[in-house]
Parts: structure tokens; sequence; C-alpha cells
């Protein structure tokens, strides 16, 4: 059979199963993703256990729409690519075993990629944004600097070099993540803190425009790792559990428990209210506090991420995960980087959550290198990217 440059993607890492035909790294031919959301809203997390058997549940029907919605046959399918890690080991093994099961039963190469690399990927395989085409020159070889890229997302908040070696591989460095909460972690931690829905992302970001970001002073503690440096130079880390607990503090102080308790009951009993017509459940002192946050941690992303591009000669920079869907980070980014004449590129609203058309798509490279998984490959809830 002639190669067709279709891979199917398999993503269940967290808490979305999902599945996704790409054409040559680039052409979203379908990309069907089945969240369990509401599921563990009621917990206000995650519950691993009941993700793998979701997962479980799920896999089968959720590849069978993405083949389908694509329009094409599994035997049409060049390879398929399925997440390594980093993840729930649970959740991860879901999708491994059942890639591994396919790629055996119809005899095509099976690719691991990691978690990480499909964020960045979700940006690069949108070659339409001005970034994504200076990445592009850099695959040419044209341009010798780095892209930067920030995964931002709730369990990650990483910095990484990104470049296209002469072979047509990618390597990345990291530079920088968190030395204890992820961004989205924050989010999530301080919406629930709040009464508001889970995630908290989409909450706070619906709210923050309501109030007044300089109502609040957050400041954001010397990091331990300040100074210290990898292969390549200094460490650009983050840390956002600082800026949590002052938010825990300041609802403490301001006798602000019993309002986010109401908040949350009422919320229960309307489940269908969205986070854009949260505004009325919030007194203003909220809404000041919500837009507070949002401005301080949306500053010290793109503070430290513009003193890192700074630092490497960056290129351009890619900003990925579940957190690049918030609008002020955005709009900020935009403008502060491109007043340095620097380009920063996000991927699509619905690529910029966990979806799997990104593990399919940073597959591509890996299948034109011939950067096949061993047949012994398993989950590796701890996987690290550079
Ligand atoms: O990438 P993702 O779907 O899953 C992980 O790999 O973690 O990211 C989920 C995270 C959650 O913490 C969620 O609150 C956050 O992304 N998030 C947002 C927004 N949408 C999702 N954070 C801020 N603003 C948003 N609009
Ligand atoms: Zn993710």
């Amino acid at each position: 059979m002639p190669p067709t440059g279709l891979i199917l993607g398999v993503e269940s890492s967290c808490d979305e199963t999902a599945a996704a035909v790409v054409r040559n790294g680039t052409q979203v031919l379908s990309n069907v993703v089945a969240s369990q959301v509401t599921l563990h809203a009621t917990y206000g997390g995650v519950v691993p256990e009941l993700a793998s058997r979701e997962h479980l549940r799920n896999i089968v029907p959720v590849v069978r729409a993405a083949i389908a919605q694509a329009g094409t046959a599994f035997d049409q399918l060049d390879a398929i690519a399925v997440t390594e890690g980093p993840g729930l080991a649970g959740a991860l093994l879901v999708g491994i075993l059942y890639s591994k099961a396919l790629a055996f039963g119809l005899d095509k190469p099976l690719i691991a990629v990691n978690h990480l690399e499909g964020h960045i990927h979700a940006v690069l395989m949108e070659a339409t944004h001005h970034a994504a085409s200076i990445a592009q020159s850099a695959i040419g070889g044209s341009n010798p600097n780095p892209l930067l890229a920030l995964v931002v997302s709730g369990g990650h908040t990483h910095l990484y070099l990104a470049n296209l070696t002469p072979s047509g591989a990618w390597t990345y460095r990291n530079i920088g993540h968190t030395v204890d909460d992820a961004a989205g972690e924050a989010y999530d931690k301080v919406a629930k803190l709040l009464g508001l829905g889970y995630p908290g992302g989409p909450w706070i970001d619906a709210l923050a425009p309501h109030g007044d970001p300089t109502a609040v002073r957050f400041n954001f503690a010397p990091i331990k790792t300040r100074g210290a440096t990898t292969q390549v130079g200094p460490r650009f880390d983050f840390s956002f559990s600082g800026i949590k607990t002052a938010v825990l503090r300041y609802v403490q102080s301001h006798n602000m428990s019993a309002a986010s308790a109401a908040r949350r009951a009422t919320l229960a009993e309307t489940p269908h209210l969205k986070p854009a017509g949260a505004a009325s459940l919030c007194d203003i002192q909220t809404l000041n506090l919500i837009a507070s946050f949002q401005s301080a941690v949306v500053g010290n992303l793109i503070r430290q991420t513009l003193a890192a591009a700074q630092t490497f000669s960056a290129a351009a920079i890619l900003v990925s995960g579940g957190v690049a869907a918030n609008r002020e980070l955005r709009a900020r980014f935009t403008a502060e980087a491109g007043s340095r004449g620097l380009p920063v590129a996000f991927p699509s609203i619905a690529l910029s959550t966990d979806n799997a058309a990104m593990i399919a798509a940073a597959a591509w490279p890996k299948l034109l290198t011939h950067q096949t998984a061993p047949e012994a490959m398993t989950a590796v809830p701890q996987l690290r990217l550079g």
C-alpha cells in the first residue's frame, strides 16, 4: 500500500479520551475528544481510578468516530501514535495497550509521543500563524535561533528551547519549570476556593474582565533555583503556590468564605450555568480578587518567558497547553512580545487543551525519521522532555 501520510493519534494521559487522524503532520481530518470533566467535577479534580475506567469505556467508540469522521479506514493509516507520558499511569495504559494491539493487528508502526511535545506541536501544526511560519523557516535551517515553547496547563508550566535538526527530528531542552504548582493548578485551586466551577480556568477567564486587576497586589517571592543553570544557560523557573496561598489568606482575612460557600451551593443547583453567566453570583470584592489573581499570573508567565526569549535569542514564542486558551494571556502576550518584535503563536482554542491531533502531529517527524516505539514500550507517568 503506498504511503498516505495519515497518522491516527491516541491520547489518554489525564481526563480526556481523544483520537484524531492527521495527514502529513498538519492537516486535521478528524479530532474527537470525549471529556470526563463532568464526571470529575463533583470531586473538584481528576480521580485517577475513575479516569482509567472511563478511558476504557470510551476508547473504542472515540477511535471509531475519528476514523469515520476522517472518511478513512484503518488500513489506510501509515502509523498509530500514542501518548507515552507524562500523565496518570492507569489512564496512559488504556491508550497505550489499545494502540499497541491496533498497531499489531494492522501490522503498522507504533510511535510513542511525549504529551508535552504534543502540546508544542499543537502550535507548529497550525502553520497559518506568523510564528509558525517562522518555525517553518527554522525547519529549513534559514533561521538558526531556537523556538521558545511555553507549555502551561493543569500539570505543567514548562519552558523549552525547540530546534529542528538537519535530520528532520526535533530536539528540546528544558530551561525552566514550576517548582511547585502548575499555573493551571493555581487557577483550579483558586476557583475551587471561591466556589466556582471545575476546571477553574474558564471561570476565572470569564470573570476577570468584570473586576479591577490593580485592586489586590500579589508579589512573586524569589524562587530558590534563581541563579541555577542548565547545560545551555540560566534557568527560568516558575512558582504558583505562593499566590494560591495569598488568595486563601485574602479570602480568610476579608471574611469571604461564607459567600464562596453560597456560590458553590448555587452552582451545584444550576449545573447548566456557564462561566460567562456567573458574574452576577460574585460581589465586586470577589471580582477584583479574580482579576488581580489572573493579572498577576499572566504577568509572571509573560515576564519569565520574555526574559528567557531574550537570553536565548529565540526566533519566536509558542504558547500551548490548557491555560493558553486564556484570553488575557493571549492578548497581553501578543502585545508585549509584539512590542519587542517577537512573534508569538497560540494553538486554536480546540487544540489548546488536551487532544490527539497534537499527538499525531508530533509523531509525523518521528515517522519520517523512523523513530518507532520498541515492542516493550510502556506508560511513563513522570516522562520528561529535554
Ligand atoms: O492541557 P490541559 O487540557 O490538561 C493538562 O495537561 O493539564 O489543561 C487543563 C488546564 C486546567 O488547569 C484548566 O483550568 C486550564 O487548563 N484552563 C484555563 C483555561 N481553559 C483551561 N486556564 C485559564 N484560562 C482558560 N481559559
Ligand atoms: Zn495537556
